[in-house]
Order: structure tokens, then C-alpha cells, then sequence
């Protein structure tokens, strides 16, 4: 079974030692969540002269966007021949304008704040060494360029394997994640702004919706905003329209066949960069992301980790990876992000989600358009990425879909657990079964020590039950993509609540 270890970035980059849990009681904008799109909106926000409060369940930095590839990139896979279908060209030249607006306002901050977090500029690349493709990345390289945006067709790499073909944007970025959002942090309470940390935001009020009843008591701000990733609040049906999607990331030192630029394969989901290796580490680091599943539908994680670390040693000749670790993000009905109000008669309560792993961009643009929104000012793409468009409501087919999925759940995982099968007694130690244990499913695990810790198994979101993801040591839910430790604590949203203990003694 494979062991994870922290993401390479929440190692290389650690948090100040002190979390901050004082929660004040008001403050203009009070903000949920402190990855990139939380940190962003809070930053330019205070830069704005608003009090703010970033409120986050754990600490700062240390969700999805420390857990990332962090290519800071306007290619978002092969996406604007289909935007184009979809929307047409006008709109799909302003999301390569917001996107491209995005990595240049971080690319700007970088410079005049004199930012040290391994920003580089960098080519993207969408490759495919399947020649089934070649037309979709051709179509895609005409598309881009014509839209305006740095695109052309190759068919060389500096890939040591040969591609038949890539879609190439010249001069996009990447950076350390970490050590842009700790400083943004930091600039945030130079100007006056709060982070409090190891408080969880657990509901809003009724009906004034910007009182938030979090684990240290209410604060009331005049905006709220929703950057939890997943959104916790259920009012703006987001459960029924985001499809979460789980994926591994290794790190090692960086073989001399690495490329310099960054890559992602269109037709087996691979995604290659570098980056400068940190403190006591000569050369380059060698990220390596792939073995992209739906969280909760598969329990052998553990296979997904080896699969890709073969991947490596076949392509790269790297003997191992010493860091490996998963993360998630959630897709949109029509692929495009939500941001903006939270639903259609919000006044004061915004959100940001959906960035289908691209939220270098898509978490900077939401801070770029929800301060604008908050502070009155007109913001071109506001249309665009507004959770209530049209766009999302014609996106029946693919909502049926994802309906019907979580309701394939919520039956089959039910019977699954009520069926004879094996039970705690034959668990292994690091194995994990949900079960019944008399009329109540149950989640339990053996530890290494061989000690059972026994959870309910029934989502505290909306009632599916949880399956055992055997890597991470965690119970994943299949429905929305809520994921628990093995004691029962919330690991990741939407859920907020932890799963309760069960007395096996009973
Ligand atoms: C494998 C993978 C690779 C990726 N690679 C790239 C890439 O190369 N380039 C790119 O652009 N994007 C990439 N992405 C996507 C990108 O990392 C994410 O879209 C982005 O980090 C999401 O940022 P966020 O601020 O919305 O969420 P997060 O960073 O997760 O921040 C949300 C925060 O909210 C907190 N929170 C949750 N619930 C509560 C609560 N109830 N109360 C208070 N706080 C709460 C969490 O603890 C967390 O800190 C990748 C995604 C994946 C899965
Ligand atoms: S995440 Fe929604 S029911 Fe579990």
C-alpha cells in the first residue's frame, strides 16, 4: 500500500508556526476560505480600504491551492474550440482575455512587490502522442490564435518521447504556490486585514444571510464570500451542478530528460513542469500529475500512485518519487467557473468555484471580479462567469447526468454496505471497510497498531455514504466529494460537519 506525504509545496514552504483563532464579530467583508481565490479577493479588498476577515477552517494556503501543479496558464487544456461551439467567439475571446488578465496581474504584483516565489515564465503545452488528436489540437492551436491569444501548432517537444502533435502558448508561468499566497497573506494584515485560522464556517444565518456561524462563534460582515472551494452553504443548489474530480502529484529531483516547459497530455491526462528545487536541493524539481478519478468511486488509490510512478520511472528513468500526495477540484455544468453572487437574489453573498484545475488563473480572477462586484465597480467578464447564466440552465443533459449519478450512489452504496461481505474482524491493519454494524453503516479502519476507530458511514452533507480511499487514509464521498480522516474530521467540503464515532461495544 503506498504511504502519502505532505504536497512538495506545504514541505518546502511551511506555515508561520502560530495559527491565528481570535474571531472578530464583524467586518465590511468577511471571507470564507483561504486558498488562492479567498486570499486574492481579501487582498485587493484590504488593498481597497475594506476591513476583511479571511476565516479558514484549517490554515491558510494549505487546501487545494498547496496541493496543486500551479502552471499560471490562459491553456486550460484543449478548451476554446469548444468554448467557441458553446458560447461563440465572443465569448470565448473574453475568457482567454480574463484568463491571460489574470496571469498578467500576478505576473505584475509579483515584480512590485518583489515576490521570491519561483515565478518563471514558461510555454504551455496540450500534447497528445496519440495521432487520433491531431485534428482536435490543430483545430484548437487555428482557434486560440484566432481568438487572439499566443498559440501555435508543433510537432517537435523537448519531451525525451515523441508526440504527434502540441498546442503550444508561449511565454504563460508558474510559480510556489505557497510562497505567493503566504506573502499575499502577509500583505493583507499589513493593511489592516484578519486571518484567523482552525475555524470552520458551519452555516449562514436565517434570514440575515451575512451572519456565518463558524466552530468559534458568528461574525457578521456586510459581504460574504464563498471561497471554500466546494461551496459549504447548500442555497445556491451548487451540489447539483459541480462534478468534483480527484488526481495524484509526485515530486522528485528533476532527471536531465525534464523539459523546461509545461506540458499536459490530452489524451492520457499526464502533466509535467519543474521547478527550482528549494533549500539543500541542487537543480530542479520534476512534478508529475496524473490518474484523474471521480473521489469516493475508487478505493485502490494506492494502484492510481503506482501506475503513475511507473509512468515516470518508463518516461523520465526516475527511480522514485519521494513526494506523492492527491488533491481535487470541481468542474462546472458548462465548463466555465462560477463567480459571482451566490444566487440569483443574493445581495450580499458571493462565491467563486469550479475551476476544473485551472484556478491559478480562475481562483486570481475571481479575487479581480468579486472586489470589483463588492466595491460597485463594472467588471467586463461579470457576465460571463455569473453562477445564474443562461448557459448553465441549458446544461440539462449534463446536470441530468450528474443527478443520476448521486442517486446511483445513494442507492447501490447502501446495499453494498447492507450486503454479507467481510467484516471489521478480517480487516488488515491500514485497511479500512464500511459495513453494518446492527441497522447503522458504519466506517471503520484498523490502524497499524491494529487499533479500530469506528465512524458513522453517512455523509453529515446530504446522506451518501463514504467509501475507504486506501492511500490517503481517508473516507471519500462519492456523491459531492466531501472527505473525512479516518476520526471522523472533516478533511474537505462540502461537508462541515464531522462524521460521528461509533461505539462498536454497543
Ligand atoms: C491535481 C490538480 C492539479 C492542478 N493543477 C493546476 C495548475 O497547474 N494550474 C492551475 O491553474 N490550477 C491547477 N489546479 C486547480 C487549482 O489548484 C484549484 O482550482 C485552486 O487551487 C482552488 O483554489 P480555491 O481557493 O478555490 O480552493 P482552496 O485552495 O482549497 O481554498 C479553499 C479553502 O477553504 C477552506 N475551507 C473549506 N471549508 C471551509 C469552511 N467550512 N470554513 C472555512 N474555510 C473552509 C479550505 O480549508 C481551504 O483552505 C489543479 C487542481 C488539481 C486537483
Ligand atoms: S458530499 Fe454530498 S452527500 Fe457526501
Amino acid at each position: 500500500m503506498v504511504e502519502t506525504t505532505p504536497s512538495y509545496w506545504v514541505d518546502s514552504a511551511p506555515a508561520p508556526a502560530d495559527a491565528r483563532s481570535v474571531l472578530p464579530r464583524e467586518a465590511d467583508v468577511v471571507v470564507l476560505g483561504g486558498g488562492i481565490s479567498g486570499l486574492t479577493t481579501a487582498y485587493l479588498l484590504t488593498q481597497a480600504g475594506r476591513s476583511v476577515v479571511v476565516v479558514e477552517a484549517d490554515r491558510i494556503a494549505a487546501g487545494v491551492s498547496g496541493h496543486t501543479t500551479a502552471k499560471i496558464s490562459a491553456q486550460h487544456n484543449l478548451v476554446y474550440a469548444e468554448l467557441v461551439r458553446r458560447f461563440g467567439r465572443d465569448r470565448a475571446r473574453a475568457f482567454g482575455q480574463s484568463q491571460t488578465a489574470a496571469l498578467e496581474w500576478i505576473a505584475g504584483r509579483v515584480a512590485e512587490l518583489g515576490v521570491d516565489c519561483d515565478f518563471r515564465r514558461r510555454d504551455n503545452h496540450v500534447y497528445a502522442e496519440d495521432p487520433a488528436y491531431l485534428d482536435k489540437l490543430r483545430r484548437e492551436a487555428d482557434t486560440a490564435a484566432e481568438l487572439g491569444l499566443p498559440a501555435d501548432f508543433v510537432t517537435e517537444t523537448e519531451l525525451p518521447f515523441p508526440v504527434a502533435g502540441a498546442v503550444r502558448f508561449r511565454a504563460q508561468a508558474e510559480f510556489h504556490p505557497r510562497l505567493w499566497l503566504l506573502r499575499l497573506a502577509e500583505e493583507i494584515t499589513r493593511a489592516g486585514g484578519t486571518i484567523v485560522e482552525n475555524v470552520r464556517a458551519s452555516r449562514l444565518g436565517l434570514p440575515d444571510e451575512t451572519v456565518v456561524h463558524t466552530s468559534a462563534g458568528t461574525i457578521k460582515g456586510r459581504d460574504v464570500v464563498v471561497t471554500t472551494h466546494y461551496p459549504v452553504f447548500d442555497r445556491g443548489l451548487y451540489f447539483a451542478r459541480l462534478e468534483p474530480r480527484r488526481s495524484l502529484l509526485m515530486a522528485a529531483p528533476a532527471p536531465a530528460s525534464a523539459p523546461q516547459g509545461m506540458y499536459i497530455a490530452a489524451d492520457t491526462g499526464h502533466s509535467l513542469r519543474t521547478t527550482p528545487g528549494r533549500e539543500g536541493e541542487p537543480g530542479d524539481v520534476l512534478l508529475l500529475g496524473g490518474e484523474g478519478y471521480h473521489p469516493g468511486e475508487d478505493t485502490d488509490v494506492s494502484a492510481r500512485f503506482d501506475r503513475l510512478a511507473r509512468w515516470g520511472a518508463d518516461r523520465f528513468g526516475v527511480p522514485g518519487f519521494p513526494h506523492r500526495w492527491a488533491t481535487q477540484d470541481n468542474i462546472t455544468a458548462d465548463r466555465l467557473p462560477y463567480i459571482g453572487r451566490y444566487h440569483p437574489l443574493a445581495r450580499h453573498l458571493w462565491v467563486a468555484t469550479g475551476y476544473a484545475l485551472w484556478g491559478m488563473t480562475n481562483g486570481t480572477l475571481a479575487g479581480l471580479l468579486l472586489s470589483d462586484l463588492i466595491t460597485g465597480k463594472d467588471n467586463p467578464w461579470a457576465a460571463l462567469y455569473d453562477p445564474a447564466r443562461r448557459t448553465v440552465r441549458q446544461s440539462a443533459p449534463s446536470l441530468a447526468k450528474l443527478g443520476a449519478k448521486t442517486g446511483l450512489h445513494y442507492a447501490g452504496d447502501y446495499a453494498r454496505a447492507f450486503a454479507p461481505g467481510g467484516g471489521i474482524a478480517d480487516l488488515a491493519p491500514g485497511e479500512g471497510t464500511v459495513t453494518r454494524v446492527g441497522r447503522k453503516p458504519v466506517a471503520a479502519y484498523r490502524d497499524p497498531d491494529g487499533t479500530v476507530s469506528a465512524v458513522s458511514a453517512v455523509c453529515t452533507h446530504l446522506g451518501c455514504l463514504v467509501a475507504f480511499n486506501d492511500a490517503e487514509k481517508s473516507w471519500d464521498c462519492p456523491c459531492h466529494g466531501s472527505r473525512f480522516g479516518t476520526d471522523g474530521s472533516v478533511k474537505h467540503g462540502p461537508a462541515t460537519k464531522p462524521l460521528p464515532p461509533v461505539d462498536l461495544d454497543d
